[in-house]
């Protein structure tokens, strides 16, 4: 059997970093109302003529340099992304470009805040089927740019941001000691899970488009729906994702959840029964980054040591469409 191990990740933020209080000197908001809320206290915002794959190329480049990978090796480039630098080509061909790659194939994953489930599932799926051997995956936004800036609804609770990880395929392992039996103990992606209701396309959507309006438009959010709607469908994707491999919640070193608020997060963790210090959370420092959040939050916990090698993690998260989707790794 043909698995996919991740064998880095790396991640980018852009310089500017705003905090609620500079917000709330132009938008008619306060630190308190966004902090409880939400759990966001500040994020980050590209520069001018910073875009998407800018951010994109930095966190592939750390990824790859964290897993020893070198450019001519990738077969496959995806990115998720919601927020391209153009409407076509893909950001994905841009990052390709960058990184001065000219065989194999890159293209762009569209599931807004679910992208980089999505992405996982899709890059897991090539390596399974024998159709890529090394794939960079990567989430990267620049939602500051299709915010608008006079509903405060909406635009306190993004940021910018990039994540990549790089996957390779391998035999699935042995049984690794004391990581119970079988299929589940070795290390690498165990299963991914995605769905999308599209009966809610009009909660959470931007309202432009090359095919309606011809503008680019601002990101326009139903927020209580889609916050009654992300509680309960993540609550029965972590379960799917532990019944299909035979796990329970008891099994999880961490969950690395998509970083939209923390009140969400907090919710599932709760259903897991996982108390704060196996959550990863970043919403406070780098709001919600859409497909780039989880990668984020991924690299930001095993830089710093509290992922290692054998932790089994979940990774969950909810976005327009609606979509959702789940990830078991063994990392
Ligand atoms: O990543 C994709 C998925 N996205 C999400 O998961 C987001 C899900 N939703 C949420 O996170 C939350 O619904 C929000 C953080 C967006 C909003 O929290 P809420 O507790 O649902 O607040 P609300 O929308 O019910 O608004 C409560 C009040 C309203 O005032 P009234 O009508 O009660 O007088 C708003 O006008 O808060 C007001 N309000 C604000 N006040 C200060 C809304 N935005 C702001 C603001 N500053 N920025």
């Amino acid at each position: 059997m043909i698995r996919s191990e991740i064998l880095g990740c790396g991640s980018y933020l852009p310089e500017r970093c705003v905090t609620n209080d500079e917000l709330a000197k132009t938008v008619d908001t306060s630190d308190e109302w966004i902090r409880s809320r939400s759990g966001i206290a500040q994020r980050h915002f590209a520069a001018e003529g910073e875009y998407t794959s800018d951010l994109a190329y930095v966190a592939a480049t750390r990824a790859l340099e964290h897993a020893g990978v070198d450019v001519s090796e990738l077969d496959l480039i995806v990115c998720a992304t919601a927020t391209p630098d153009n409407t076509f080509p893909s950001t994905a061909t841009k990052v390709q470009q960058k990184l001065g790659m000219t065989k194999g194939a890159a293209f762009d994953v569209q599931a807004v805040c679910s992208g980089f489930v999505y992405g996982l599932a899709v890059a897991d799926n090539f390596i399974k089927c024998g159709q890529a051997k090394t794939v960079l995956l990567i989430g990267a936004e620049t939602f500051s740019r299709i915010l608008d800036w006079t509903d405060r609804s909406t635009c306190v609770l993004f940021g910018d941001g990039a994540g990549a990880i790089v996957m390779r395929a391998m035999e699935e392992q042995p049984e690794v000691p004391g990581n119970g039996a079988g299929h589940n103990s070795g290390r690498g992606v165990l299963s991914t899970h995605i769905h999308s209701d599209g009966s809610h396309y009009d909660m959470l959507y931007v309202d432009g488009g090359p095919s309606t309006t011809q503008t680019v438009g601002h990101l326009r959010m139903n927020g209580r729906e889609v916050f009654r709607h992300a509680v309960t469908n993540l609550a029965s994707i972590v379960d799917e994702a532990l019944d299909a491999n035979g796990l329970e919640r008891s099994d999880l070193d961490w969950l690395v959840p998509h970083q939209a608020n923390k009140r969400i997060i907090d919710s599932t963790a709760r259903k897991l029964g996982m108390n704060a210090d196996n959550v990863v959370l970043t919403v406070e420092k780098h709001a919600n980054t859409s497909a780039a959040s989880i990668p984020l939050a991924l690299d930001s916990a095993v830089k710093d040591g509290r992922i290692k090698r054998g932790d089994l993690i979940l990774l969950e998260a909810m976005g327009g469409g609606l979509t959702w989707g789940a990830g078991l790794v063994r990392w």
